[in-house]
């Protein structure tokens, strides 16, 4: 998000506590990922009537001004997570977030291995530990139900549309094993697949929603975490 898309989420924005308790980012909230462009997007998404809570994805990784583009962020009044937990009160439950940009690695049958290069064990090992974070992040949070928020995806179901060749770069098994790992986790949201499909369920039965914005074509989303709990 740059200056030329100021105004184009906030119209729909406006109204939001109408219709929604919280608003999830599941990242790539910049394009190139520097401090001018998170003060766009503080703009946006700041001082809206619902709690915001956002994650970084790769774009906002590009210009090594995470730090700068998460604390922008904050100041506006964001929650930021980054392998950590925020918990928020609605309508007397406790909801709790954890969130993690994650990262690629591939699914079971046709993922990345700790083995050979030290290129290739950092690209394997860097979405493993991350993993393994975010899911302590998650199964740490005192509350009611759990959400699980990632940009990069955690199931292979949530990116049909997108190449095959190209899976690795969009998800990791790991994160699913993460979200599956922590007890009572009702819904899980990601990005970063554009071209892949809204729906998905973990192994372990967690619905998960691909939100990038060329998935969702709007605004936003309202997922109604009561029937995502209700047994299909
Ligand atoms: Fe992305």
């Amino acid at each position: 998000m740059d200056a030329d898309v100021v105004g184009r989420y906030r119209p729909a924005l406006e109204h939001l506590g109408a219709k929604a308790d919280l608003l999830l980012l599941a990242g790539d909230l910049t394009r190139h990922g520097t401090a001018a462009e998170a003060a766009c997007v503080a703009r946006e998404f700041g001082g809206l009537p619902v709690p915001v809570v956002a994650i970084l994805g790769n774009h906002d990784y590009h210009s090594d001004e995470q730090e700068a583009v998460a604390a922008v962020l904050r100041d506006a009044g964001l929650i930021v997570l980054e392998c950590s937990g925020t918990v928020l009160q609605c309508h007397g439950m406790r909801v709790g977030i954890a969130g993690t940009k994650g990262f690629g690695g591939g699914f079971a049958g046709a993922c990345a291995s700790e083995f050979g290069e030290p290129e290739m064990k950092a690209f394997t090992s860097h979405g493993r530990e991350l993993a393994a974070r975010f899911g302590e992040s998650l199964a740490e949070l005192d509350c009611d139900v759990r959400i699980a928020l990632t940009h990069y995806s955690p199931v292979p179901e949530t990116l049909l549309g997108e190449p095959l060749e190209i899976y690795p770069f969009l998800g990791s098994y790991h994160l699913a094993q993460a979200i599956d790992g922590a007890p009572g986790v009702g819904l899980a949201v990601h990005g970063h697949a554009h071209a892949g499909s809204e729906r998905g369920t973990t192994p372990g039965g967690v619905p998960v929603r691909n939100v990038a914005h060329p998935v969702i074509r709007q605004a936003y989303n309202v997922y109604q975490l009561s029937s995502v709990l209700a047994p299909t």
